[in-house]
């Protein structure tokens, strides 16, 4: 294994300048990319070290961090897969407040997940639809190595998600986005008695060394 600071050079060097190339598409929208910004290298390397097989995430929208995993899987010696669940908003389909969103809606003439390389998507899974009734689907075997949360915000339902995996899966790394929002993250990783960091406006867990 290599030092931390190895995977987060790795990240800035070969990962990071395509997002950065894709932002320009951005430049006179009224709304950003909308991805993981700067957690998405602890997302990189926690991913790097801890080798998962299997990452099941919630949250897409223009695949920022799908692309980071998927960056990070081809890394570790091309192996493992990524299932995506989202309930896509497009641009197109807007009304009201930009925000309402955490600011990630898809341009026009763009689909859900639409920056990550062809070359990455033979080991990944786009679901479309809501996470309570696809989750459990993704859950059912059990052998779910890391879990990717950023999806919707409010308290109570990111607790029911991440009860529900907990509850599904046995030795997982937890990341939670956006935790900053309330102290869902905390508390649940608390009450599961796991081991657990925060990295800005990210959130970490694990059951054993973190
Ligand atoms: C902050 S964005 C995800 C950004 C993405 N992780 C990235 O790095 O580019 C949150 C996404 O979750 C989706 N979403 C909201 N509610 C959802 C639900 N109940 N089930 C699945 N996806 C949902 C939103 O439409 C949006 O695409």
């Amino acid at each position: 294994m290599q030092s931390l600071r190895t995977y987060v050079d790795e990240f800035s060097a070969d990962i990071k300048p395509h997002v950065d190339d894709c932002r320009t598409e951005f430049e006179n929208k009224p709304f950003e990319i909308g991805g993981i910004e700067v957690e998405a290298p602890i997302l990189y390397a926690a991913l790097r070290i801890f080798q998962p097989e299997r990452v099941v995430e919630v949250g897409v929208a223009n695949g920022v961090s799908s692309y980071y995993i998927l960056s990070a899987l081809e890394a570790n010696d091309n192996t493992g897969t990524l299932t995506s669940i989202d309930l896509p908003k497009y641009e197109d389909d807007h009304t009201g407040e930009w925000d309402a969103n955490a600011g990630a809606w898809i341009p026009s003439g763009r689909e859900v997940g639409w920056i990550v390389p062809d070359e990455y998507r033979d080991r990944w899974d786009v679901q479309i639809g809501n996470m309570s009734d696809l989750l459990p689907n993704e859950l059912y075997s059990g052998d779910v190595d890391a879990f990717v949360y950023d999806g919707p915000k409010r308290y109570s339902e990111r607790k029911r998600t991440f009860d529900m995996v907990a509850n599904s899966v046995g030795d997982c790394l937890y990341f939670c986005d956006d935790i900053a929002w309330n102290p869902s993250f905390e508390r649940w990783a608390d009450q599961n008695r796991l081991r657990w960091d925060t990295f800005g406006n990210a959130g970490l867990a694990v059951d054993g060394e973190l």
